[in-house]
């Protein structure tokens, strides 16, 4: 494993198999009230930039953390001398001093990159405007879980071409996932991931299909998959995002199109009646809640791998 985690791209498919072992390792060990004293982060801290809002991210690493045994700090950026200009540079090398990992979650994509070069310990995304990796590699161990595989699964991604779906673009070139998202014109995912993913092979097998139309996509989908429609940090936009995303809501009548053991899926927060309708994301087939709970174990398995990697 290399020393960050900043994409599903940099990541060695051993390495994402071991992470699933160890979150259903995590997950198992949880119920088994002996277990409570698996401490192999003991004095162990992890620092967590946030320069965005987040519920699950900041919740399933900080206790995460504290079951391991070690403890995160909570680093709002304009808490930092960071928010008044200090250099990323500067806080990258002092914290490196201080503690042993550091998460963030910011806008640019560079600032973690840039954070990583600087400092000499992991730095883990916990999003950015590009990519959001920590999720996607969470929600395939869901998949996995719940299907028992991940290969021959049609996962269909309808909404916003934005970090999630990147992230998704990543793993389904990296894992070999059949992978079809859907979104209007002009709200595709990133054009530069897209090049890079979209080998003559994988164009030509039709293994990822990036498309306009849902319905298409949602056709006997084993995964539906949504995203809100204005990321954090295009709350402007919003209004015109509902409008330009008509027609793009996992509703009862997309679901219809899909296999009936079909899973509906969302990293959440959601926008009921935007991108996903109250019935969809509260219906039979959806797992979100449990795809929530295993940010937790998916965390905990990348901090084991990262820290003390022998652990389990
Ligand atoms: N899905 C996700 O990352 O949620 P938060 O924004 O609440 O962290
Ligand atoms: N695309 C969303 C994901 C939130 C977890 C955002 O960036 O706000």
């Amino acid at each position: 494993m290399r020393k960050d985690l900043l994409s599903i791209k940099d990541l060695d498919i051993e390495d994402i198999e071991s992470i699933f072992s160890m979150s259903a390792d995590l997950k198992q060990r949880r119920q088994k009230p002996q277990d409570a004293l698996f401490a192999p982060l003991q004095r162990k801290t992890l620092a967590m930039i946030f320069q965005k809002a987040s519920t699950r991210t900041r919740i399933s690493f900080e206790v995460g953390m504290y079951q391991l045994g070690g403890r995160a700090l909570y680093l709002d950026k304009n808490d930092l001398q960071m928010g008044r200009g200090e250099p990323l540079v500067d806080t990258a090398r002092i914290l490196s001093r201080y503690v042993d990992a550091v998460l963030v979650r910011t806008y640019q994509h560079k600032e973690v990159e840039d954070l990583a070069k600087f400092a000499a310990i992991p730095v883990i995304n916990g999003l950015t405007d590009k990519l959001h990796p920590c999720q996607i590699i969470s929600d395939m161990f869901t998949i996995k879980e719940k299907k028992g595989r991940l290969k021959n699964l049609k996962i269909a991604y309808i909404g916003d071409g934005n970090n999630i779906a990147n992230s998704w673009l990543y793993a389904a070139a990296k894992m070999n996932l059949h992978l079809w998202i859907a979104c209007p014109l002009g709200y595709e995912p990133d054009r530069g991931i897209i090049k890079e993913v979209m080998s003559p092979e994988i164009v030509e097998k039709k293994q990822i299909v990036i498309c306009q139309d849902p319905k298409e996509a949602a056709y006997q989908a084993d995964i539906m998959y949504t995203d809100v429609w204005a990321s954090m940090g295009q709350e402007e936009e919003q209004k015109k995002r509902i409008r330009d995303f008509a027609g793009y809501q996992i509703d009862e009548a997309l679901l219809q199109k899909a296999r009936e053991d079909v899973l509906v899926m969302h990293c959440l927060p959601a926008h009921r009646g935007e991108e996903i309708t109250e019935a969809a994301l509260e219906g039979k087939n959806s797992i979100v809640f449990d795809q929530a709970e295993n940010r937790l174990y998916a965390q905990q398995a990348i901090l084991l791998k990262l820290l003390a990697e022998d652990a389990l």
